[in-house]
C-alpha cells in the first residue's frame, strides 16, 4: 500500500471573471497538464452582492464539462438546449458541453451570499463532439455517509456502499465533499493511475503519512500517486473537496471556454460561432 501525500500546494488566486465576479482560482490554464483530466477550479464564494451579481452572461463551451456545486445561495442558468432553471444549496450541475452549448450562469443575490465551486473537466478526443447534456442533481439525491468524526457527500464515485448519482462519465471522476472533526481521518483506496487533488475550504488537513505538511483553507493540494488516499482533519477540523479522475494524456489547445486537441479545431469553433453553426443539436 502506498499513501498519497501532498505533491504541491496551490494557494487560490483572486481573479475577476464573467461580467465582474470576484472569485478565487485554484488552478487553470497555466497549470496544464498537472491536474489532467481537470482543467480549472474556481471557488466563487462571496458575501458581497456587488462582487457576484453580474454573473456569467451568455458564453459558449465546447470539448469539456463544467461541474457547478452550490453550498449556499442560488445560481440561475439558461442555455441553447432550452433548459432554464436554478440550482440551490447542496445541488450539483454536471454539464457536458460536448459539441457545443451556449449558456448563462447568473448568481441570485440572497442574504447569505453565495458559496460554490466550479470545476472544468476535459473530454477525451473521442467525445469532444458528443451531444451536449446536463445531469442536474438535487441535494437530496446525493448520498451522505456519516461515520464517527466525519461526513462524506458522495457526488461522483464510490465510498463504501454509497454510489454517487453522477454517472456515465468519460474520466470516471471521484467528487466528494467531506467534513472531518479535528484528528479524524478519512480514507479511500485509489487507482494509482488517477490524479487526485484536495481543495480545503474551511479548517486544515494533512495527507497520508506526512503529518507535517498542512493544507489550509483556500488552498489546493495536488496529491502524489498512491493506492490509498488518507486525509486527517487539523486542529479545528476541516471541510474539503476530494476530486480525482483518469488522466487523458492528450494534447490540449485551450481558447477561453473552448478546449480542443488542435489549433485547427479551435479555428473551426471560432468560425462556427461567427457564422451561426456552433450549436449542433438540441436547438
Ligand atoms: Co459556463
Amino acid at each position: 500500500m502506498s499513501y498519497r501525500t501532498v505533491q504541491k500546494i496551490f494557494p487560490t488566486v483572486p481573479t475577476i471573471e464573467g461580467a465582474g465576479v470576484y472569485l478565487k482560482r485554484g488552478f487553470g490554464f497555466h497549470e496544464v497538464p498537472q491536474f489532467d483530466p481537470f482543467l480549472l477550479f474556481d471557488d466563487f464564494s462571496n458575501t458581497e452582492a456587488a462582487h457576484y451579481r453580474a454573473g456569467f452572461p451568455v458564453h459558449p463551451h465546447r470539448g469539456m464539462e463544467t461541474v457547478t456545486y452550490i453550498k449556499k445561495g442560488e445560481v440561475r442558468h439558461r442555455d441553447s438546449l432550452g433548459s432554464n432553471g436554478s440550482i440551490g444549496a447542496g445541488d450539483v450541475q454536471w454539464m457536458t458541453a460536448g459539441s457545443g452549448i451556449v449558456h448563462e450562469e447568473m448568481p441570485v443575490v440572497h442574504d447569505e451570499g453565495i458559496q460554490g465551486f466550479q470545476l472544468w473537466v476535459n473530454l477525451p478526443q473521442t467525445h469532444k463532439m458528443m451531444s451536449p447534456r446536463y445531469q442536474d442533481i438535487r441535494a437530496h439525491e446525493i448520498p451522505v455517509v456519516t461515520e464517527t468524526g466525519k461526513e462524506v457527500r458522495v457526488i461522483a464515485g464510490v465510498y463504501g456502499n454509497a454510489q454517487g448519482p453522477v454517472q456515465d462519465l468519460m474520466v470516471s471522476p471521484t467528487y466528494f465533499d467531506v467534513t472531518l472533526d479535528a484528528g479524524a481521518s478519512f480514507s479511500i483506496p485509489t487507482d494509482p493511475e488517477e490524479n487526485f487533488f484536495v481543495y480545503v475550504y474551511e479548517g486544515s488537513i494533512t495527507c497520508g503519512d506526512d503529518h507535517l505538511t498542512t493544507v489550509s483553507g483556500g488552498e489546493i493540494a495536488l496529491l502524489t500517486s498512491g493506492s490509498e488516499c488518507v486525509v486527517t482533519g487539523g486542529v479545528k477540523g476541516a471541510n474539503f473537496l476530494l476530486i480525482g479522475g483518469k488522466p487523458l494524456k492528450e494534447p490540449i489547445v485551450w481558447h477561453g471556454p473552448i478546449v480542443m486537441n488542435t489549433q485547427d479545431e479551435i479555428k473551426t469553433a471560432l468560425a462556427e460561432l461567427q457564422n451561426g453553426t456552433f450549436i449542433k443539436s438540441g436547438g
